[in-house]
């Protein structure tokens, strides 16, 4: 799809159909009170009889009959005026996007980045609603064969404004590679399990390396079982699939500057082991690897975006199959950093892999450590499926995770970690166990964590809840979300 900016008067452009924000009790803006005048008062009228109110994600189409260029009108609620925050854009623009798909036009251009209130710049105004744009029209159709001709698409967009925005073209890009980079990551957790392995995210991040000239290193088996990974092994034993450690590495910032690691789980499909899921719904695991899907896409686009940083994503990816080899309840493990572990749980497979990768990234000496897994079913229950856990031993890294959240539109809430919570993990024949009695679940996960992060400053993301199916964000299609990406992105931009 094609997004350009323009500036024009909105009364004297061209279009199929023209998006025009409104937000909900507020007179017209001066843009849509000159499109009300040229319509004879229509759009008075339809809000006056209470059929359009300018709720958020609210939509209302009406034709202009050659009384404007434009050759329709989509109004579009931006709720409450007091209520904007950049978000309000993105779902605007994606809540547009997907109602003009629908009703099968196929070029449009919108309105939504002039008349914006003024703590927004033109130019974030431009990437938001690029953003929403092109994430919300993302499908995954890969395995259709049937109908595809059927499927709507969206050739274009003009983003319009009155007067000359700064920096809108470049602003275009970066929601271009923003929202690029995203779906890539959804395409990586949409495929199914039999074609994303553990060997498939290895090839891709190789792909990735070669393009983006970046570093990439892979561990097989038998180099994990030198360096000692007895914990991320243990998952990986039961299955047919080559486990691989995955790591990336660009080097966008100043040399000798310490990097930010981020490591990624990757279970490409999640059966529990030999404490075996039940069926219903088991084939959403495929999901499992959304962090390690995160970590690949956002060191792509860090480079694509040539951010000024020293950046290392780490993806331990494994399969988790019960058979006749898988790691049994009860049996003990000794992880890289010489902890043992009795896996009282092989369901708890996420805690296992993450363990060894996190005593890895010790040896970058890193200035942070952001770890993202889908860990814990829940964090669903505490926060559902609206915001990321986020747990940590750094308030300043916390702190500025949530900024991130707040900014990108994925919120992230903070949970504590305090050393009360440890004992539910004490173990009476080993260090510690992988799996609590239930109580508090997503802290427990990452009380596990804690045991292998003490040499740097950390922060651990639950994202069980935020990487697949949220409903009722216009922007985010059935499925996969993508999520991480865009948040570490913000975070990296910042530091
Ligand atoms: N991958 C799951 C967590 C999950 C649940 C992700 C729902 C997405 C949606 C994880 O490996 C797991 O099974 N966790 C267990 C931990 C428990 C055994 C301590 C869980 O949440 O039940
Ligand atoms: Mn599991
Ligand atoms: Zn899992």
């Amino acid at each position: 799809m094609n997004i350009k900016s323009k500036v024009e008067e909105a009364l004297k452009h061209t279009t199929d159909c023209l998006v025009v924000g409104h937000f909900e009790g507020e007179k017209l803006s001066p843009t849509l009170s000159e499109i009300d005048k040229a319509l004879k008062g229509t759009v008075k009228g339809i809000i006056a009889a209470k059929s359009f109110r300018g709720k958020t994600d609210e939509t209302y189409l009406l034709h202009t009959y050659k009384a404007l260029p434009a050759k329709s009108i989509l109004l579009i609620g931006l709720g409450k005026k007091k209520d904007f925050t950049l978000e309000k854009l993105r779902r605007g623009g994606g809540k547009s996007a997907t109602a003009v798909r629908d009703y099968g036009i196929s070029t449009f251009s919108t309105l939504l980045a002039d008349n914006v209130p003024e703590e927004v710049t033109g130019k974030d105004a431009v990437t938001a609603i690029t953003e929403g744009t092109l994430l919300s029209l993302y499908a995954f159709n890969n395995y259709k064969t049937d109908d595809v001709k059927e499927i709507k698409k969206v050739k274009g967009l003009t983003i319009v404004t009155g007067k000359p925005v700064k920096g809108a073209k470049e602003a275009v890009i970066y929601g271009t590679i923003l929202a690029e980079s995203v779906s890539y990551a959804r395409d990586l957790v949409n495929h199914p399990s039999n074609k994303v392995t553990p060997t498939y995210l290895a090839n891709e991040a190789k792909k990735i390396a070669k393009e983006l000239k970046l570093k990439c290193a892979i561990l097989d088996k038998a180099a994990m079982n030198k360096m000692g990974m007895g914990s991320l092994l243990s998952v990986a034993k039961g299955s047919e699939q080559e486990p691989k450690f995955i790591t990336l590495q660009y080097d966008g910032g100043k040399k000798g500057v310490a990097p930010t690691v981020v490591v990624g789980k990757a279970v490409t499909f999640d059966s529990g082991g030999i404490s075996l899921k039940h069926a219903k719904n088991m084939d959403e695991m495929k999901m499992d690897m959304s962090g390690g899907a995160a970590a690949i896409a956002a060191i792509a686009a860090a480079a694509k975006l040539k951010l000024k940083v020293n950046l290392v994503s780490i993806i331990p990816a494994v399969e988790n199959m019960p058979s006749g080899r898988a790691s049994k309840p009860g049996d003990i493990v000794k992880s890289m950093n010489g902890k043992t572990i009795e896996i009282t749980n092989t369901d708890a497979e996420g805690r296992l892999i993450l363990a060894d990768a996190l005593t890895y990234a010790e040896r970058y000496k890193p200035a942070a450590v952001i770890d993202l897994a889908t860990l814990t079913g829940a964090v669903i229950v505490a926060l559902g499926h609206f915001v990321t856990a986020v747990l940590g031993n750094d308030d300043a890294l916390i702190k500025n995770i949530k900024k991130a959240g707040e900014a990108s539109g994925e919120r992230v809430w903070e949970l504590p970690l305090w050393e009360e919570y440890d004992k539910l993990l004490k173990s009476d024949i080993a260090d510690i166990k992988n799996s609590g009695t239930g109580q508090a679940g997503t802290i427990t996960g990452a009380s596990f964590l804690k045991n292998f992060t003490s040499k740097y400053k950390w922060a651990h993301l639950d994202i069980a809840g935020t990487a697949w199916d949220v409903k009722g964000n216009p922007y985010l299609p059935k499925g996969a979300t993508g999520v991480g990406v865009r948040l570490l992105i913000e975070y990296l931009k910042n530091i």
